[in-house]
Formats: structure tokens, C-alpha cells, sequence
């Protein structure tokens, strides 16, 4: 029997157990760098494993760090996020969360469930004998908040060396526009780096009834709120991906009060270094604008995570492992939009790609990433846990000499 179907048959075998160890994920969901039981979780699945060596809290607290190796070889890593959301959940279904107002909405329950598997089948394959090499499996907390210094959980496992001597890593998301079946890659940027802004405008501030006398930040804010969403359409070619978006304006106190200060924050997102560079220099300009009206301004930006840059080859492994092993399935090759993924900070410094794995059920109910309702086909799990195996056999089998 070849790699790929038993592969795909020994995914198919597991998909009970996929599904029990997703839907107990997704019952007790954990927040940002609090995945203490999760964490733990998986760390006993891992154990469970022949073969398997398994390190906890590496970088963070609740990070868990599988390895199988076999022999000389390349290092290949698949990644899985392990938090979830502070959301309150509504799906209505038996495995709904059971810690009130915390939620697995982004699916990272999937794909925890799913390289569990991964490690499953490749541990099965290793035995056999016929591929040498590393798989690290990488269980990584915090996917989806960054604490007061402005990282996630990806920067701390890079800083512990987690990723040092990987050759590639692949990682996979939950894709709700998608049905089972289908599958989205792309090569190069494909989510978008993300930045926070904070900006105070700041005046004399006043009494209502005299504005004459101040300077009011409240009237320095129209121009300066149009100056910040015209960055985009007027100071960005329309070929390149960028936004920026407001989600905060807070002033004042009382209805005749002049205050003396504005707080504005947003977030910028681009694909590339160098449009991330400009919007930073033009968001300077536009809040500036306070200077001519009188007043005054600070501007702070909290660099976040880089863009999403998934390599051409390790992508082309991805696809090829999707086509052999399900020659039917659509895939789609388009950008996954301008949300963030801290898997960009390893994609920064080694060769990685990650696809979105149609997850879809089949009545037209949208229920999209982020959102109280939330679910998946539970029939993506095997599918998932199937092409990351391959592709990680792929990788060993033909990772570049000159590259490792
Ligand atoms: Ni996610």
C-alpha cells in the first residue's frame, strides 16, 4: 500500500476519535495563555503516542512540544493553535461550550483535534521504517491575544528556540466559506500583518460657551478622522492590500465641557513591508493635522504580528498532498483576506506555508470564524489530519539538500 492511501485510511479510521477529542476542546475552550487544561490535555495524547517525546511549557506556560524522529533527516514542523475566544456561545449543540462566555469560534479546537492525528498516523508511518528525519509538533497557546507587551504566543516559542533547526513548518485553519471538499492556498502573503495605533489629540480644552478662548481636540478630530481613512484610497496603490479602520473615539465629560483630550485607536493591516512602512509614515501626517488647528497630538504604534508569507515550495507540497490523496476535492488559490495569524512570525524566518481546509456544512447557514455561532463539518477532520501527514512525509522525502 502507498504512503498516501494508507494514509488517508488511517485518518479515516481515527475520525471517531478525532471527533471525540475535538468536542471535548471544544466543551472546556480556555483563553489566551490561560490553556492550562488543554495544555495538559494534550500533553496526555501526546504520551499516549509510541514513539513520541513530548516537552510542556516551552516559551509559555501552557505550550506542549511533540517530537518522533527517526534517524538523520530534515526537521518538519506542524503547528496547531490551541486558545480560543471570549465569546459567549450559541450553536445549540451537546458539545457547547461549558466555561460560560468562552468559546472555540476559531476553530483552533479542529485543529488541535487534527494534529493530534497528524502525530497518530505519522507515528504509525515512522514504525514502518521507510522515512528518517523529525516531526515536531507544535501545540502553541495564544494564538489569538497578545499580552501587555504586544506578542502572542508564536514570538515566545520562536525566542525559546522551538523552531531552531526546523527546515519548514506547516499549519492549517478552519475555512467557513468553504465545504468539506474543498481547500484554499496561496502562495506569499496571505493574511496581513497587524498593527495597533493609539493616537491623543490633545487642546486647551474649555468652557462650552467660549471656544474662542481654547483649543478644542473634539473640533480637530473631523479632520484628522478624514485624514486617517484617506491613507488607504488616497496614499496607497489599489494593487496593494491595506487597511486601516477606527474602532475607537472617546472625549469629554459633559455637554458644556471643552475637553482638552481625544483618544482615538485602530488597527492597520497590509501584506508587505514596505506599504506597512508607508502607512506608518502617513498616519504621522494625518493625525498632524492637529498642529495646524492649534494643537497637539501623540502617536504610538504597537508593531503586532507580520503578514502571513507562505513559501511557494512547502505550499506546492501542501497542494500536491491534496491532490494525490483526494483527487475530487476544489482547491482554491486566492489570499485569505486581512485578518492577522501569528503563524506569520514563522513564516518570517523559515520556509512554512498554511492552507484553510474547507469546514462547511452543508445547509447554507453561514457561520463564519469569530462568531457565537461557529461550528464546523466535523467531516474535514480526517481530511485535515490526512494532508498535514502527507505533507510532512513530503517534506521529508524532498526537502532541498542545498536548503538543509
Ligand atoms: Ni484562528
Amino acid at each position: 500500500m502507498s504512503a498516501d492511501s494508507s494514509i488517508t485510511k488511517s485518518a479515516e479510521e481515527l475520525k471517531e476519535q478525532l471527533i471525540e477529542w475535538r468536542r471535548r476542546l471544544h466543551r472546556y475552550p480556555e483563553l489566551s495563555f490561560q490553556e492550562v487544561g488543554t495544555s495538559r490535555f494534550i500533553a496526555r495524547r501526546l504520551a499516549e503516542i509510541k514513539g513520541m517525546d513530548v516537552e510542556c511549557g516551552i516559551g509559555t506556560k501552557t505550550s506542549v512540544i511533540g517530537s518522533l524522529t527517526a534517524g538523520e533527516g530534515p526537521v518538519v514542523a506542524i503547528r496547531a493553535d490551541t486558545d480560543a475566544l471570549p465569546i459567549l456561545e450559541n450553536t445549540g449543540m451537546g458539545y457547547s461550550s461549558r466555561n460560560e462566555g468562552v468559546m472555540h469560534a476559531c476553530g483552533h479546537d479542529a485543529h488541535t483535534a487534527i494534529v493530534l492525528g497528524a502525530a497518530t498516523v505519522l507515528a504509525e508511518e515512522f514504525r514502518k521504517g521507510t522515512f528518517s528525519g523529525t516531526v515536531k509538533f507544535v501545540f502553541q497557546p495564544a494564538e489569538e491575544w497578545a499580552d501587555e507587551e504586544g506578542l502572542s504566543g508564536s514570538p515566545y516559542l520562536i525566542r525559546s528556540g522551538v523552531y531552531e533547526g526546523v527546515d519548514a513548518a506547516i499549519a492549517l485553519h478552519m475555512c467557513p466559506w468553504l465545504p468539506v471538499g474543498g481547500v484554499q492556498v496561496n502562495d506569499g502573503c496571505s493574511m496581513a500583518s497587524v498593527d495597533v495605533f493609539k493616537v491623543k489629540l490633545f487642546g486647551s480644552g474649555g468652557h462650552g460657551a467660549y471656544p474662542e478662548k481654547g483649543t478644542d481636540p473634539i473640533w480637530m478630530l473631523g479632520p484628522v478622522l478624514q485624514a486617517v481613512h484617506g491613507i488607504v484610497a488616497r496614499k496607497v496603490s489599489a494593487l496593494d492590500a491595506a487597511v486601516v479602520s477606527i474602532g475607537q473615539v472617546h472625549a469629554g465629560t459633559a455637554s458644556n465641557i471643552i475637553p482638552s483630550e481625544v483618544l482615538i485607536e485602530g488597527t492597520i493591516r497590509c501584506y508587505s513591508a514596505e506599504i506597512r512602512a508607508l502607512v506608518a509614515e502617513e498616519l504621522k501626517k494625518a493625525v498632524s493635522v492637529a498642529e495646524c488647528l492649534g494643537g497637539s497630538y501623540s502617536l504610538e504604534i504597537q508593531r503586532g504580528e507580520p503578514a502571513l508569507n507562505n513559501d511557494p515550495f512547502v505550499n506546492r507540497l501542501i497542494i500536491r498532498s491534496v491532490e494525490e490523496l483526494y483527487p475530487g476535492f476544489r482547491i482554491v488559490k486566492a489570499p485569505f483576506g486581512l485578518g492577522g495569524e501569528d503563524f506569520g512570525y514563522v513564516t518570517e524566518r523559515i520556509p512554512g506555508a498554511m492552507f484553510f481546509l474547507g469546514c462547511a456544512r452543508d445547509d447554507g447557514v453561514r457561520r463564519d470564524l469569530h462568531t457565537p455561532v461557529f461550528d464546523i463539518d466535523e467531516a474535514c477532520l480526517p481530511v485535515g489530519t490526512a494532508v498535514l501527514a502527507a505533507a510532512a512525509l513530503k517534506l521529508l522525502e524532498d526537502w532541498p539538500d542545498e536548503q538543509t
